[in-house]
C-alpha cells in the first residue's frame, strides 16, 4: 500500500533542527532582497524601527498562534481547521493558505534563480567573459531565467521528497550558520570602505517625520512575508513539531533570527548602495528607487567588481548563499501544499512533492519571460493574500478555537503557561491589536489599489 497519511507526515528530529528549519523558512530574499530595497525605498532607519516593532508586536503573537493551531491538530492548514471546529469557513481560509503558498511560490522562484545566476555571473566577469555574464545579469533574458527557476525548482523538489527530517532539517542545519558567516564578514569589509558613512547613518538614525500611513503598513506587509505568516507555512511546520518544546520560546527564537539577519543585510546593502552610487550606479530617481525589483542584484556585483580578485570569491559565496537562503524558503512554501496533498488526498511524499513541484515550475516558466507578472503576484498574494490569512487565523483563535484552547496547547513545553505573564497579554494581542492592525493594513492596501 502506498504510505498512509500519517507515516508520510515525518516529524522534527530535535529542537534545534525545528528552530532552523523554521527560520530557514522566514530567512530568505524577502530578508536579503526584499528588506533593504523596503528600507532605501521608504525613509531608511524610520522604516527599520517600525519594521520591529511590527514583527514583534503583531508578527510573533500571529507565529504563536500558527504554531499552537499546527501542534494541536498535527496537520496541514486545511485538515488543522478542520480538526479544531465544526466550522465550515475556516478550512477554506486553509485552502487560501495552500493557494497563496503555490502562488508565491511561483515567482520566488524566479527571483531565486536570478541570485542564483548570478553566482556565475560573477565567476564569467571575473574570467573576462563579459559577454556571457551580461546575459546572464539580464533579469528580463527568458531562457535563462526559465533554466536558472527550473534548477531551483528541482532542488526544492529533491530536498522535500526527503521528507520533514531528513529533507528539511537536515539541508538547513548546515546552511543557516554559514549565511550568518559570510554576512558579517562582507559587513566588516563595507564598513571600512570610504564612503559607506553615509549609507549608515542613513541605515542606523531614524528621521520619524518620514514616517507616514503608507511606511507603517509597507512594514507590517514586509514583516509577515518575511516571518512566513498567514498561508500556514507555520501550521505546517508546528504540526511536526514535539510536545515537549516550548511554543512561545520557539516562535521568539524565529521571530529574533529572521529580525536579526534582515538587520544585517540593511547593515550590509544600504551602506554598499551608497558605495556604488558613489561609482556613477543610478540608485535614485527623483528621490525614490530607480529599480526596486532589482535593487539588490545592481548595487551587490557593482561592490565585488570593486574588491578585485577578492571581490569574485565574495560574489560567487554570497550569492550562492543567497540562493540557500531561497531555497530553505522555498522548500517551506512547496511543504505546504505537499502536506495537504498527503493528509487531505493521501498521496505519497514523493508523488506529491514532484506533481505539485512541476505543476508550479509551469507557472514559474511563464513569469521567467515576462517577468513583469512578479509585480501581480506580489500585490494579490503576498500584499493582500499573507494579511487577509493572518487576520482569519487571529479570529480563527480568538473567537472559534479560543486562546484557551491555544493556551492548553502551549502547556506542553511550557508547564505554567496560564499563571504566566504571557497569557495575560498574549491573548490580548490576538483578540485586539493584531487583527485590528492587520485589517486596518489590509483595508489600506485595497484602498490605495482602487484610488490608483
Ligand atoms: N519568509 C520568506 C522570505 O523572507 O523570503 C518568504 C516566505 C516563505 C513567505 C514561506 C511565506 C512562506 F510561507
Amino acid at each position: 500500500m502506498a504510505g498512509t497519511a500519517s507515516n508520510e507526515r515525518g516529524s522534527w528530529n530535535s529542537k534545534l533542527g525545528f528552530i532552523l528549519a523554521a527560520a530557514g523558512s522566514a530567512v530568505g530574499l524577502g530578508n536579503i532582497w526584499g528588506f533593504p530595497t523596503q528600507v532605501a525605498d521608504n525613509g531608511g532607519a524610520a522604516f527599520l524601527v517600525i519594521y520591529l516593532l511590527c514583527s514583534f508586536l503583531i508578527g510573533f503573537p500571529v507565529m504563536v498562534a500558527e504554531l499552537a493551531i499546527g501542534r494541536k491538530s498535527g496537520k496541514n492548514p486545511v485538515g488543522a481547521f478542520k480538526a479544531l471546529s465544526s466550522n465550515k469557513f475556516f478550512p477554506l481560509v486553509g485552502l487560501w493558505g495552500v493557494i497563496c503558498g503555490v502562488m508565491i511560490l511561483s515567482f520566488y522562484t524566479v527571483i531565486a534563480g536570478w541570485a542564483f545566476g548570478y553566482a556565475f555571473e560573477e565567476i564569467f566577469y571575473a574570467v573576462g567573459m563579459d559577454n556571457v555574464a551580461s546575459w546572464i545579469a539580464d533579469v528580463g533574458n527568458g531562457p535563462k531565467n526559465a533554466i536558472v527557476a527550473s534548477l531551483f525548482m528541482l532542488a526544492t523538489i529533491k530536498i522535500i521528497t526527503g521528507g520533514v527530517s531528513g529533507g528539511i532539517e537536515k539541508a538547513t542545519k548546515t546552511m543557516m550558520p554559514l549565511l550568518i558567516g559570510i554576512l558579517l564578514i562582507m559587513i566588516g569589509y563595507v564598513m571600512f570602505q570610504p564612503g559607506s558613512a553615509e549609507g549608515i547613518r542613513e541605515y542606523l538614525l531614524p528621521d520619524f517625520s518620514k514616517v507616514n500611513s503608507d511606511l507603517i503598513f509597507s512594514a507590517m506587509g514586509q514583516a509577515f512575508f518575511s516571518l512566513s505568516l498567514g498561508m500556514g507555512a507555520l501550521i505546517t511546520y508546528g504540526s511536526y513539531l514535539n510536545k515537549k518544546e516550548n511554543i512561545p520560546q520557539a516562535a521568539a527564537f524565529v521571530t529574533l533570527a529572521d529580525v536579526g539577519i534582515a538587520f544585517l543585510a540593511g547593515l550590509l546593502i544600504i551602506p554598499a548602495m551608497y558605495l556604488a552610487q558613489a561609482n556613477g550606479v543610478e540608485i535614485f530617481v527623483d528621490g525614490k528607487l530607480a529599480d526596486s525589483t532589482t535593487l539588490v542584484f545592481t548595487v551587490l556585483p557593482e561592490l565585488f567588481h570593486s574588491m578585485g580578485s577578492v571581490g569574485v570569491v565574495f560574489g560567487v559565496t554570497f550569492f550562492l548563499l543567497l540562493s540557500i537562503a531561497a531555497l530553505t524558503s522555498t522548500i517551506s512554501l512547496l511543504e505546504v501544499p505537499v502536506s495537504y496533498a498527503i493528509d487531505e488526498h493521501e498521496l505519497p511524499r514523493p508523488k506529491a512533492a514532484w506533481v505539485i513541484g512541476l505543476g508550479i515550475l509551469a507557472v514559474s516558466l511563464l513569469i521567467a519571460f515576462f517577468p513583469n507578472l512578479i509585480g501581480y503576484f506580489v500585490t494579490v498574494f503576498n500584499n493582500i493574500g499573507l494579511p487577509l490569512g493572518g487576520f482569519l487565523i487571529c479570529v480563527f483563535v480568538a473567537y472559534v478555537w479560543k486562546t484557551d484552547g491555544a493556551l492548553t496547547e502551549m502547556e506542553f513545553g511550557f508547564a505554567g503557561i496560564k499563571q504566566s505573564m504571557f497569557s495575560k497579554i498574549w491573548p490580548f494581542f490576538i483578540y485586539v491589536v493584531c487583527p485590528a492592525a492587520i485589517l486596518f493594513t489590509l483595508l489600506q492596501t485595497l484602498w490605495s489599489l482602487i484610488t490608483g
